[in-house]
């Protein structure tokens, strides 16, 4: 596309244009060169909020072609049905995906924590051998495609659809079950950092960490997550044997998404969840 004032994703056959802030886009103009050079595209909807709420939606406004906001995305041999007015999803993740299901080993118990339509879910069930993942959401509407997805895929038997809140779920079910755990929601996650902890089996537990950083001229955003996450890590009894940091996207001016994969060892005799220090 020639103009420069408008970025565009494509979920789908549906295009989600995001005009630059303090660019003017004539956006009509710009939604039919969409479809001119994306003959699959049916739809281009505008977004007019970013993503925001507990939810990680966005509100959408019709502009061109079919009026629509659910789709089907196709995505490392996987199918994702989506609302992309009600449930959260970005093609943009599309790398991240792939590398965590590459380091999921055979037998692996999985706990994605803020799963949304199920992608890294049931990417890791079709591209490892995992035995199990429980793939949890906050969002009704999340639970109700990413139950769907998982039927759409054929992964019924290894990812378990869970609605509610990942913290309490944990708490209730799922305390010193996973090999590892994914954290993909960067406004939360090192605040959901017990609870991952709680999951994880005694002795090493692998988890991945997503987070929000702004990082200035000079500043380095990957030891900004780390600072964070090491200051979090410092309340629990145990030992970080392996820690690696990636930026996933540059998300605005001097605004990234990071992520940090731990591998952890509990202090012996400590039972997670009961892992935070006592103040002294
Ligand atoms: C950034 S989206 C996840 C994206 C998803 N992993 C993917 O690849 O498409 C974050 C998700 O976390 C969910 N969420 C927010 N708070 C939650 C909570 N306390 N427990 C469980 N899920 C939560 C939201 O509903 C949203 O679907």
């Amino acid at each position: 596309l020639s103009t420069p004032t408008i970025a565009y994703d494509i979920i789908g056959d549906i295009a989600i244009i995001k005009p630059i802030p303090g660019f003017q886009a004539n956006v009509t103009e710009g939604a039919g060169k969409i479809v001119a050079v994306n003959r699959h595209v049916r739809t281009v909807l505008r977004q007019t909020t970013p993503v925001s709420g507990e939810f990680r939606t966005r509100t959408l406004e019709w502009i061109l072609g079919e009026k629509k906001t659910e789709t089907v995305h196709r995505e490392h041999g996987c199918q994702f049905k989506v609302d992309v007015a009600k449930v959260y999803f970005s093609p943009r993740l599309l790398y991240e995906r792939i590398r965590v299901a590459r380091k999921v080993a055979p037998d692996e118990t999985v706990i994605n924590m803020f799963a949304g339509a199920g992608c890294f879910s049931i990417i890791i069930a079709k591209h490892s051998q995992a035995s199990k993942v429980f793939s949890i959401d906050i969002n009704p509407e999340a639970t109700r495609y990413m139950f769907e997805n998982v039927c759409l895929n054929k992964v019924a038997g290894r990812v378990s659809t869970i609605l509610g809140d990942s913290k309490a779920i944990i708490e209730l079910h799922l305390r010193a079950r996973a090999d590892r755990v994914l954290m993909p929601l960067p406004t939360r996650a090192i605040a959901y950092m017990d609870a991952a902890i709680a999951s994880l089996k005694p002795k090493l537990g692998n988890i991945h960490i997503y987070d929000f950083v702004h990082a200035k001229k000079g500043e380095n955003p990957l030891q900004k997550t780390l600072d964070k996450i090491a200051s979090r890590l410092s309340q629990f009894e145990l030992s970080v044997i392996r820690r690696d940091a990636r930026i996933v996207r540059t998300i605005g001016p001097n605004w990234y998404q990071t992520v940090v994969d731990l591998t952890l060892e509990m202090a012996s005799g400590t039972k997670l969840c009961g892992a935070e220090k006592q103040p002294s």
